[in-house]
């Protein structure tokens, strides 16, 4: 327990989601670890620290300390770059075990993990090898946020997008058809608690900015499905395109909060957000799995808002218009 009494959770990589860092604060004292001072999310947070990088070896014993000395039973990390560190890690890491991180951050790894399940995956080569069709897709292996992912029409095109993008590709087929995510949440023994799909309107970055959450048994089952299969422990995000030709085709596994992390909460039944789950797993509780039990059919749309901070670095309490946010008007 934290001084205060609560639960203790530490969020790693916060950068600018001050959404999730403030939805955990509503349950348990939270810890927001990011290296930069200007992480918007830190101020979402009970307490806001500075990690060594990642790659240090003290990064493991500072969370180790905050664990101690804050009550932490929780930690969540919010990009990819820690997952794997935090899994191999003395702590209480919502992350699946080492071999599941360390595949699903190779998308080719998980491409061929994924086919071993008999789950589905997109057709998909490694440079030197022949797709059977174009046009295909040239991503690299570690990629995210969307960054150098370069559709090519034949063989020339891809060639040259191999060469150009300077890390390991791979070659997928092109999907057509719609895209979805299917944000999921697994218990420590792999268990599929929820499963909850959504359409992917517009994104940026790897941010999903509009969506919808949908009553789609398949891809519900599909979430299902990969969370169990891996196993996943703690959230995951599971990527699909619906093929025309093909039908469903995974093309992305994220074993952390998704991109769009207000469509889950939204959808979630009361009681029963995934911040609000964790806590309570955090504090020994076993959860039923609920697997399909939401509400569909609403729609987020997302924009930017801001904080100010003084000359000395600290966040004031001005805002551009008076106490934040306003509600929406009008009809
Ligand atoms: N095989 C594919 N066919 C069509 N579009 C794809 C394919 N793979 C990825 N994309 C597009 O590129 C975006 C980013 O790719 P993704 O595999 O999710 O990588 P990451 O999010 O890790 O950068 C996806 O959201 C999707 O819109
Ligand atoms: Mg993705």
């Amino acid at each position: 327990m934290a001084s205060d009494g609560r639960v203790g959770v530490i969020l790693t990589g916060v950068g600018k989601r001050y959404d999730i860092v403030s939805a955990f604060a509503e349950h348990a004292f939270t810890i927001a670890a990011d290296p930069s001072p200007l992480a918007p999310a830190r101020y979402a947070a009970d307490l806001h620290v500075y990690p060594p990088r990642i790659d240090d070896p003290e990064y493991v014993p500072f969370l180790q300390g905050l664990v101690e000395e804050h009550g932490v039973r929780a930690v969540v990390p919010l990009t990819d770059l820690d997952i794997e560190v935090l899994s191999r890690a003395d702590l209480p890491a919502f992350v699946p075990t080492p071999d599941v991180c360390e595949a699903t951050y190779d998308k080719y790894h998980c491409h061929e993990l994924l086919l071993r399940h008999g789950l589905p995956s997109p057709p998909t080569v490694l440079p030197g090898e022949e797709p059977e069709r174009f046009p295909v897709m040239v991503k690299p292996r570690q990629g995210s946020g969307a960054r150098s992912i370069h559709p090519a029409a034949d063989r020339g095109e891809t060639e040259f997008f191999t060469g150009y993008v300077k890390e390991p590709v791979m070659i997928q087929r092109l999907m057509d058809g719609p895209e979805f995510s299917i944000d999921l949440l697994c218990d420590m023994d792999g268990r599929c608690l929820n499963a909850i799909p959504r359409t992917m309107i517009e994104s940026r970055g790897g941010e999903s900015i509009k969506g919808t959450v949908i009553d789609d048994p398949e891809l519900v089952e599909l979430g299902r499905a990969v969370g169990e299969a891996l196993p996943a422990r703690g959230p995951c995000t599971v990527q699909a395109f619906r093929d025309a030709e093909i039908g469903l085709g995974i093309t992305d596994v994220n074993t952390r909060f998704g991109g769009a992390f207000p469509a889950p909460m939204y959808a979630a039944r009361p009681g029963h957000t995934y911040p609000e789950l964790i806590v309570r797993m955090a504090s020994g509780e076993t959860i039923e799995p609920h697997v399909g039990d939401f509400a569909s059919g609403h729609t987020f749309t997302r924009y930017f808002w801001q904080l100010e901070l003084d000359a000395d670095g600290k966040p004031t309490p001005r805002d551009i218009v008076a106490d934040g946010p306003k509600k929406p008007r009008g009809t």
